[in-house]
């Protein structure tokens, strides 16, 4: 890879928010490429809300502008998928102490299952501390307004699934 500096920032983006979008961003400041990877998770399917291949294609339109991100999907372990792409660091948000405990054992425990990982967390802006996608998912299926945490293309697909998606309340 040409000692390209390559990070991957995992999850389940079900969908992408604005705050996703702005981990990305502050990583793009000091890595060269960031894979923006959606794990499929075989036992969650049925409470998830877009396909795999939907979150992949909001991640793709809301990153349009951006050709250092790249984006992918995959099954199984973070580390086995970090490893093949001879990635060495992966990128996670933490947005508050609640996050701290679970981020902690990951970054742990995946730093057990292969050492040359790094896990590198970013704070998000302040105005996306509090958010998360499973509450704009629950917000949006009772016809609360999303527009300030989703981008645009994010907001059509709620839209389409959530038609009485409120704009403004
Ligand atoms: O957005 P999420 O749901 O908080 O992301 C969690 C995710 C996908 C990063 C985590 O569950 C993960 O890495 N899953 C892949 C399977 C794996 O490697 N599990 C062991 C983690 S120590």
């Amino acid at each position: 890879m040409n000692g390209e500096r390559v990070a991957i920032y995992p999850g389940s983006f079900d969908p992408i928010t604005r705050g996703h979008e702005d981990i990305v961003r502050r990583a793009l400041r000091f890595v060269d490429r960031v894979t923006v990877a959606v794990a499929h998770r075989r036992t969650q399917a049925k409470q998830g809300l877009f396909e795999i291949e939907e979150r992949l294609k909001l991640i793709a339109e809301v990153f349009a502008d951006e050709p250092r991100v790249e984006i992918a999907d995959f099954d199984g372990l973070l580390v086995h998928f970090a490893r093949a792409r001879n990635a060495r660091i992966t990128i996670r948000g933490l947005r508050a102490i609640s996050d701290f405990e679970y981020e902690f054992q990951m970054a742990l425990m995946n730093r057990q299952l292969w050492p040359e990982l790094e896990t590198i967390f970013l704070a998000p802006d302040e105005h996306y501390s509090y958010l998360s996608a499973s509450l704009v998912r629950e917000i949006a299926s009772l016809g609360g307004d999303v527009s300030d945490f989703v981008s645009v293309p994010v907001l059509a697909a709620l839209h389409s699934r959530f038609p009485d998606t409120k704009e403004r309340t």
